[in-house]
């Protein structure tokens, strides 16, 4: 190569690099996001950007212009690295500035309006009975609502054979393989009654406890019926428990429910577990017996099961049924909620329309 063409070269690369220079620190004073620095360092000063083509070429140069535009090159390089440095610590601060602005809360502007949910009409019916009964001196419990057929039927007086326990009847649990725990058929609980058996197996008398809960029966869904609803049961067991007793509670209860002067009438009536066994009706609140639409002039409203405690079902828990007497009762509490909230349609209760219950 001659002299001459080497000088030129050197001139070239000379122009080449502020060239490069110039372009850089515009681009990045032009550039407004952070991230497009990291372009510009690759195009620039990364491994195959521009400035290390440049570097390739003064490679070429002779000995003693190669230093000369190597460090020039160098000083190139360094300049728009802290150019780029720079620019970064500026937006960072703008990016902060402007982060405070679009972020800034005006805390003079009224708020939100944020939707709030009610209490479901059957919570407010069990808080409401549970008032009732503690009152009177009983106490609230709960029981598993997935059951042992033990809990919900045998210890209950209600053989294999008997109708309630078919298939048709009751939800088995026989998911994943399992029919029975520990040997046990297991069921979804279809009457609270099982926490009776729970209660007296573990507590000698006196007895007197409440336990509201949910219960299933396969029963396909209609304005009256659903798979799931909720029962009260209550339970009492001490020396010289009468029938007496079962109708005095009951009165106190309704009276509570409704007014004090509301009736209730027992008929005849057959359970497993309890002997005898009654159905009760409590006067219709809405005519006060006189017959309406609500009561289909019948004046009453069926409402609840009741009786005294089976001897077979006491010693089956550990109670001796020669000094130990007791009564039992049970009632759905849909319908009740129904009754006092005037609801026509049991599905409205278990569809969560918030609009349904701020009506209540
Ligand atoms: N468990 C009964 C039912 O679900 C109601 C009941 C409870 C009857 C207690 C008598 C005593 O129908």
């Amino acid at each position: 190569m001659s002299e001459e063409l080497k000088n030129l070269l050197s001139e070239d690369l000379r122009d080449e690099l502020t060239k490069i220079f110039e372009k850089a620190t515009n681009e990045i004073a032009d550039l407004i996001v952070t991230q497009d620095l990291d372009q510009i360092k690759i195009d620039f000063i990364g491994k195959k950007g521009q400035l290390t083509d440049i570097l390739r070429k003064i490679g070429k140069l002779s000995p003693e212009e190669r230093p000369v535009l190597g460090s020039h090159a160098n000083e190139v390089r360094e300049r728009i690295a802290n150019a780029i440095e720079d620019k970064r610590k500026q937006l960072s601060i703008k990016d902060g500035e402007q982060k405070l602005i679009s972020e800034k809360i005006d805390v003079t502007l009224p708020s939100r309006r944020t939707e709030h949910g009610k209490r479901h009409p059957i919570s407010t019916v069990i808080t409401e009975l549970e008032d009732i009964f503690i009152g009177m001196g009983f106490d609230v419990v709960s029981g598993p609502e997935i059951e042992y057929a033990y809990y919900n039927f045998t210890a209950l007086n209600t053989p294999e054979s008997h109708p309630a326990r078919d298939l048709q009847d009751t939800f088995y649990i026989n998911g994943a393989n399992i029919n029975t725990i520990d040997g046990e058929e297991v069921v979804l609980r279809t009457q609270t009654s099982s926490v009776q058996i729970r209660v007296m197996e573990k507590t000698q008398p006196p007895i007197r406890m409440v336990c509201p809960g949910r219960v299933f029966r396969c029963d396909s869904v209609d304005a009256t019926h659903s798979p799931m609803f909720h029962q009260l049961e209550g339970l009492v067991v001490d020396k010289n428990i009468t029938m007496n007793d079962l109708r005095d509670t009951l009165e106190e209860f309704v009276r509570g429910l409704f007014n004090e002067d509301t009736k209730i009438r027992f008929r005849p009536h057959h359970f497993p577990f309890t002997e005898p066994s009654a159905e009760v009706d409590f006067q219709c609140f809405i005519c006060g017996g006189k017959g309406c639409s609500f009561c289909k002039d019948e004046g009453w409203i069926e409402m609840l099961g009741a009786g005294m405690v089976h001897p077979k079902v006491l010693a089956e828990c550990g109670i001796d049924p020669e000094i130990y007497t007791g009564f039992a009762f049970g009632f759905g509490l849909d319908r009740l909620a129904m009754v006092k909230y005037g609801i026509d349609d049991l599905r409205l209760l278990f569809e969560n329309d918030i609009r349904f219950l701020r009506q209540l």
